[in-house]
């Protein structure tokens, strides 16, 4: 068993005074762990900040986003170079991105391949609407986001990925999926995978779950058969309720060796 990845996803949420803040308390609260990475993702302005005041120990760092190129005249922007160094992760194709400001799967596959480019780790987001999921669409559009969000990688890169199964109803609802659709929806994703990219990648490209996530439902997705850890919005933004989390996921990271 591989280490579970906890993924805090803060939104446009906090200042920068804020975020300080609330990363101090958070550092306070979470026991580190050998079996659990944690990942923090404060908005752009906090990145460089919170990157002198975090114990990289406890925490890496992850942005919400990145541009597909890596530098020029696109203004308002921010490239994955300049983001080298200062984060691990970058989520690309988050729900908000694709269905608040209008981006589309060929712009997140660009935006995936600017990261991997630039040696972040892009956590890819993927997941059906209610309307698709009523019409029985759920596999097709994992099929489509998939297919084109990896387009410009490679096997060996696809191994080393993060790939978010983020049905869009259930972000930010209270409406959370069942464990045992999203455990589904996980092998389907791996499936496709492994289609594309073979055994090896399949198995190795790690696989979260998101969509109200909290402290008393954690538990259940990281006991599924191939979720590797949790994309967690707003529960992330309350320090206590977060930290419950990670410490789910070390005693179950425990319990599984
Ligand atoms: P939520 O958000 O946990 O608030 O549902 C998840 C996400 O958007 O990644």
């Amino acid at each position: 068993m591989g280490k579970k990845l906890i993924v805090g996803n803060w939104k446009m949420h906090f200042t920068v005074g804020q975020a300080s803040l609330f990363l101090h308390r958070l550092q306070e609260k979470v026991v580190t762990s050998r079996d659990v990475e944690t990942v923090l993702c404060p908005n752009f302005l906090a990145l460089q900040p919170l990157s002198l005041q975090v114990d990289h120990h406890k925490f890496k760092l992850g942005a919400q986003d990145c541009y597909e190129k890596d530098e020029g005249p696109f203004t308002g922007e921010i490239s994955a170079t300049m983001l080298r160094g200062l984060v691990k992760y970058v989520i690309a194709g988050h729900s908000e991105r694709r269905y608040v400001i209008g981006e589309s799967d060929k712009l997140i596959a660009r935006k995936v391949a600017a990261a991997v480019r630039n040696d972040l780790t892009p956590i890819l987001c993927v997941g059906e609407t209610e309307v698709e999921r009523k019409h029985g669409e759920t596999r097709d559009v994992l099929h489509d986001q998939v297919v084109t969000g990896l387009s410009h990688l490679t096997a060996a890169e696809v191994k080393k990925m993060v790939i978010a199964y983020e049905p869009v109803w259930a972000i930010g609802t209270g409406n959370f999926a069942r464990p045992d659709d999203a455990a589904e929806a996980v092998a389907v994703i791996r499936s496709q995978i492994k289609a594309l990219y073979g055994t090896p990648a399949s198995l190795m490209v790690r696989v979260l779950y998101g969509g109200s996530v909290d402290a008393d439902n954690a538990g259940a997705y990281l006991v599924s058969h191939g979720v590797d850890g949790l994309l967690v919005g707003g529960a992330s933004l309350n320090h206590h309720v977060f930290a419950q989390i990670v410490a789910k996921a070390h005693a179950i990271a425990e319990q599984q060796k």
